[in-house]
């Protein structure tokens, strides 16, 4: 099939690394079969600036049946990605089949994005003797998330009775997909699954907060990926029913969210479809999560709520106290000493806020404002966001990371004290009164 310049200019947008300086440079293939890189020569090469986002670039070459192999070199890091053809919506999604249960101890289990949440979700999926590999641009953040689970992996099998599996980093997202070779493909363009017993069997993506981002390093991975391996997104707000409907992605029908509420700490995972994750997904990956320790809530399939299940609480618990801290109705306190005491919990949402980061908390609901903007009038959001902003964010008190937030440091030290001592008091109750 003859391609345009402008289809093929298209096409690579939608590889295109969002933000940060990168420089693209497109090479044509003349024949069908990928040769080796230092047989071609670059046909346009485009150089965007910081936070320019994907953008277009024309080829001088007439662009005939031909691989497309854009080479990006994304701040100090170089990643070859290698195109195979642009997802054919038209064509009929493969039935998705779970891969084998042996298999599942050769495939690992890919962690795009080894932060905060990343190299925690990582050790969890390791704990029970599974291979997991962790992928991400930054040689940083995989040595920080090596020491992470360093330190904690052998602890945390001990307490379980578990042996460790293999943990494996890489800034190649050809090594993590273990796409290195010549993966033979469906007529659809699918990897088939046979041909790649030691290919992920499931990729979650940990990247940061960003739709565009999240959903072309997806797009990657549907294209770099057996048929048969799962894509999961771990967002905290974006659903991956908004990720299908950004573009790049060919077939969500293996793509689903799964939230997890930062473990290992917490073994909560919320599960929810994409509008199209093929109905054998949801339970393949809520019983394979229970076997690592998880305990999965899965929203119904035909269901699509934003926020999923806790986050969509949680989001309206921080609203209203943020408006009632704003309107001088309570003191941080005082709302939490409330919910210690009827929760039984250990610490209020003020506590929690300042936990997370008030910055954070701040950028979230502006969001979740501008995704509902009814939820500002009804709610005085945008007043109480704003108030947020000035007294605290502007003047640097974020909470924990810069020790004020809406409890001082002192308070929350006093706070940290008392949480222990609770823990150890006796609570007397009759089964009568
Ligand atoms: N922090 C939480 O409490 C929490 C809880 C549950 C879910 N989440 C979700 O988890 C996701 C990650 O959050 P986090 O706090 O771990 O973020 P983070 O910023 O700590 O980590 C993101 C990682 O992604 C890497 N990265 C950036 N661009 C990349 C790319 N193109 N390819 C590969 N790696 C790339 C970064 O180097 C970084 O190591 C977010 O979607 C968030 O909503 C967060």
């Amino acid at each position: 099939m003859a391609l345009s310049p402008q289809f093929a200019a298209i096409k690579i947008s939608q590889v295109g690394i969002i933000g940060g300086s990168c420089q693209l440079t497109l090479r044509k293939f003349p024949t069908t079969r990928r040769p080796a890189i230092s047989r071609t020569s670059p046909i346009c090469t485009s150089t965007s600036k910081p936070s320019a986002g994907p953008r277009l670039i024309s080829c001088r070459a007439s662009l005939r049946p031909c691989y497309f192999l854009p080479v990006v070199s994304y701040s100090a890091f170089t990643t070859s990605l290698c195109r195979h053809d642009g997802p054919n919506k038209e064509s009929q999604p493969p039935r998705w089949r779970p891969p084998s249960e042996e298999s599942l101890n050769e495939r690992p289990v890919l962690v795009v994005g080894a932060g905060n949440i990343g190299r925690r979700v990582a050790l969890v999926w390791a704990s029970i003797g599974r291979p997991v590999t962790i992928y991400d641009i930054s040689p940083d953040a995989l040595h920080s998330a090596t020491l992470y689970i360093t330190d904690n992996l052998a602890a945390y099998c001990t307490e379980r009775g578990t042996h460790p599996g293999h943990v494996r980093t890489t800034t190649d997202l050809r090594t993590a997909t273990g796409t290195s070779g010549h993966p033979e493909r469906d007529s659809a363009g699918n990897i088939t699954p046979n041909e790649h017993t030691k290919a992920p069997w499931q990729a979650i993506e940990c990247l940061p907060e960003s739709l565009p981002l999240k959903t072309s390093v997806l797009a990657l991975l549907e294209r770099s990926l057996p048929s048969d391996c799962i894509l999961a997104s771990n967002s905290s707000s974006l659903t991956t029913a908004e990720m299908a409907a950004e573009g790049p992605l060919g077939h969500p029908h293996r793509l689903l969210n799964t939230h997890y509420l930062i473990p290992p700490r917490n073994r909560m995972v919320e599960l929810m479809s994409s509008g199209a994750t093929s109905g054998a997904v949801l339970p393949f990956l809520a019983a394979q999560m229970r076997r690592v320790g998880f305990t999965p809530v899965v929203v119904p399939r035909d269901i699509q709520s934003r926020g999923f299940v806790f986050n969509r609480i949680w989001a309206a618990t921080k609203r209203e106290t943020l408006a009632v801290l704003s309107e001088g109705v309570a003191k941080p306190a005082d709302v939490d000493a409330l919910f210690r005491d009827f929760f039984h919990a250990e610490k209020g949402p003020c506590e929690r806020m300042d936990e997370v980061g008030l910055d954070t908390v701040a950028s979230v609901e502006q969001h979740d404002l501008e995704r509902q903007p009814g939820l500002g009038a009804s709610a005085g959001s945008e007043a109480a966001l704003r108030w947020l902003r000035e007294n605290y964010v502007a003047a640097g008190k974020l909470g924990e990371k810069s020790g004020d937030g809406l409890f001082t440091g002192e308070e929350r030290d006093a706070l940290r004290e008392k949480h222990h001592w609770e823990k150890y008091k006796d609570v007397e109750e009759t089964s009568g009164a």
